[in-house]
């Protein structure tokens, strides 16, 4: 294959773990080159991992894209709000660029992006990893193809399992829309996303309610609750959210190792990385987990933390065709995973897609014959749409891909979507998204 240089802005969790690591495992004609990255650690991790010498480690992505072209490509796993101006250098740098969801945090920005990509003739290319999964793939191909004749309704059904919704909503980065995005931004871009390019129809009229319903102070099982887990909590034991159960003990994975025939006291830290591997720099030893919960962000009381983002919220939408949606979105699953129901003149679609479990079952209404699809489960990585993903950009890299699925003009939709959705959830309106289009766009 033809052999291709990346240069990796944001050596965190998705740059080291998922794009760093597919380098490692699943490329061998891929290579890092350079990174950018001001925590010294994290730096010096990704740099051990791809043989990087100092000349191509560096503490931010301003000094990296100042350097003539030194890669094929970039990818920028920055956080949310720090996605624009490091995308629009490497366009202006003449680099294809493979960026995290979500593109930006305002409208503004997304279309500054789109645009910016467009003229420089780049390839910029976002990360909604779910299109790249054989199961949503499916889910894509059974309807585009007729089979269930016109759609007449979708529900759609984000399950967000309690301990994520914890882990990044409640005590995380992604827990304040102002340091982040609105969580129907943050998380659900990627449902947004492949509602529409499933049906793939415009919405034309939107409407949202939301809100906070768990964690806040005044949801505190008791009013003495401590600031931490670890502080003497006096209701620890029973308390679903609690940290050393989560991040210590494993509690929320128990039932799926049970489900998987592992036995009862097996090491979960042996085939468990993600969440623990954010709270010390990917250092998963027990003292540096509970060294990180007893003073980092992750040991606070979920009824004790600085959130603002909905636990739960629905978007209802119609669309040019007459297409109804509804769209659930909410933190409090037992499991993580998503579940969807879609209904047309001639068949009903059921699809479960879950951590262990993927399953999609087609009813025929005419002979009632059900067909089932069960893709085959990819533990981790998205489902396998992390891999699928790097395999899509890299191959429209080496000339060899389809058009990419996914480029910015491609997931503009989405993202148009999830701020008409806040908006409307705000300020309790219906929206017409022909006009919020036009505004946003410029016509
Ligand atoms: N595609 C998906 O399914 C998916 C899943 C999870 C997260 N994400 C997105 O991926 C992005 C990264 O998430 P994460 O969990 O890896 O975050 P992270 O905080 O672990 O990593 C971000 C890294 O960027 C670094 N950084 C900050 N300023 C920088 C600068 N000036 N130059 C270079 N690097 C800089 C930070 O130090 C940090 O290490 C976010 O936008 C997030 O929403 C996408």
């Amino acid at each position: 294959m033809k052999k291709l240089k990346l240069a990796l802005i944001g050596a965190g969790q998705r740059g080291t773990d998922v794009y760093g690591r597919y380098a490692l495992e699943y490329d061998p004609d891929l290579e890092f080159v350079a990174v950018a990255e001001p925590v010294a650690e994290r730096r010096a991790r990704f740099a051990g991992q791809h043989d990087l010498p100092p000349d191509a480690q560096y503490a931010s992505w301003e000094p990296l894209l100042s350097q003539p072209r030194l890669a094929d490509a970039v990818i920028i796993a920055t956080q949310d709000n720090q996605h624009v101006a490091p995308a629009l250098a490497a366009l202006e740098a003449g680099y294809d660029v493979l960026l995290e969801k979500p593109m930006a945090t305002t409208l503004e920005d997304c279309t500054a992006l789109v645009r910016a990509a467009e003229r420089s003739g780049r390839l910029l290319q976002i990360c909604h990893v779910l299109r790249y999964t054989d199961f949503f793939r499916a889910v894509h191909d059974v309807v585009q193809s007729g089979r269930l004749g016109d759609v007449v309704t979708y529900e759609h059904r984000e399950n967000v399992a309690y301990y994520h919704m914890a882990h990044s909503f409640v005590r995380g980065n992604w827990r304040r829309a102002d340091q982040s995005s609105p969580m129907i931004l943050a998380k659900s871009c990627h449902d947004l996303d492949l509602i529409y390019w499933i049906l793939g129809e415009r919405v034309t009229r939107l409407s949202s309610v939301g809100t906070l319903r768990h964690f806040r102070a005044d949801q505190a099982p008791r009013p003495d609750v401590p600031a931490r887990c670890t502080d003497g909590c006096p209701v620890e034991a029973s308390c679903p959210f609690s940290a050393p159960g989560i991040y210590l003990d494993y509690r929320p994975w128990r039932p799926m190792a049970r489900e998987m025939g592992l036995p009862e006291n097996y090491d979960l830290s042996q085939v468990l990385e993600w969440p623990m591997s954010t709270l010390a720099n990917g250092d998963l030893r027990r003292e540096s987990i509970r060294r990180a919960l007893e003073e980092g962000p992750y040991g606070r009381c979920v009824y004790r933390c600085d959130n603002d983002v909905v636990d739960n919220q629905i978007v209802t939408m119609q669309t040019e065709a007459g297409t109804t949606i509804s769209f659930f979105m909410h933190g409090h699953s037992h499991e993580e995973g998503r579940t969807l129901r879609i209904d047309g003149t001639r068949a009903t679609l059921f699809g479960e897609f879950m951590l262990l479990r993927q399953e999609i079952r087609i009813h025929d209404h005419l002979t009632g014959a059900v067909e089932v699809i069960r893709p085959e489960v990819r533990l981790g990585a998205h489902g396998g749409g992390d891999q699928g993903l790097m395999a899509a950009f890299l191959a429209t890299l080496r000339g060899g891909g389809q058009a990419p699925l996914t480029d910015a003009r491609a997931a503009l939709e989405s993202h148009l979507l999830a701020f008409a959705a806040e908006q409307a959830r705000v300020e309790g309106t219906v929206i017409d998204m022909e006009a919020y289009r036009a505004t946003a766009l410029g016509g």
